[in-house]
């Protein structure tokens, strides 16, 4: 007999594998149809700046996928350290890193490291700098107190375990930090065929 943590722990190994796959191939042909919005038109549409477009390499731009913008409010300073949780090909790090400046820090964290070598390429031909860790929101590779901000952009959704996705974020950020995300939330109980189906979840 299976028993609840069991069957959980194997839906979440599932899922990690389809989230693996689908932003691999966002990354490597974001010319292919997906049913999510990605790339420069998604951008545009979530309000980020064409200066910030047309500066970070191309091969950034052509593979974000979020589902917002987390910049709107992150009113980020010069100095701060900040989080991206899910940096995905790197473009909000990178933007991140430009509002920083080269005092401060962005550190991505993204489980899977192909997608972590991808944004810290991006970022070096910015001549920015971001250090991306590969590991799970659900247990941040990072100490106790050490970031300013967390900023995020259609990941948490893509968690089994949100709960200790928040915990996790309170325990890494400074006290007085702040948290900036888009993400998506849904008003209606989802219907188990979607629950179940580990490639509408990891969209
Ligand atoms: C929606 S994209 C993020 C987009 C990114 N911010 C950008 O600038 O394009 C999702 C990313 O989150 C990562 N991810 C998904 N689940 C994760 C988890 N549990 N922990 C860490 N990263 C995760 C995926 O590997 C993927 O690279």
């Amino acid at each position: 007999m299976i028993d609840a943590a069991e069957a959980q722990g194997s839906l979440e190994a599932v899922l990690k594998d389809e989230i693996i796959r689908m932003y691999e191939e966002v990354a490597d042909n974001p010319d292919h149809e997906f049913h999510f919005y990605h790339g420069r038109d998604a951008a545009e549409r979530f309000g980020y700046l064409p200066e910030w477009l047309d500066w970070a390499p191309a091969g950034a731009v052509e593979s974000f996928a979020g589902v917002g913008n987390p910049h709107e409010r992150s009113d980020l300073q010069s100095g701060e350290t900040v989080l991206d949780l899910g940096s995905g090909a790197g473009l909000d790090a990178i933007i991140a890193s430009r509002q920083v400046g080269p005092t401060g820090k962005v550190i991505g964290v993204d489980l899977n490291p192909s997608m972590c070598l991808k944004a810290q390429t991006h970022a070096a031909a910015t001549g920015t700098s971001m250090e991306c860790h590969e590991g799970r929101m659900e247990e941040i590779p990072l100490p106790d107190d050490s970031v300013d901000v967390i900023i995020s952009n259609g990941v948490i959704n893509l968690s089994f375990r949100k709960r200790k996705v928040v915990e996790e974020m309170f325990r890494v950020l400074r006290p007085g930090g702040r948290i900036s995300i888009t993400d998506i939330v849904s008003a209606k109980q989802l219907s188990q065929s979607i629950v179940n189906d580990p490639k509408l979840w990891a969209s």
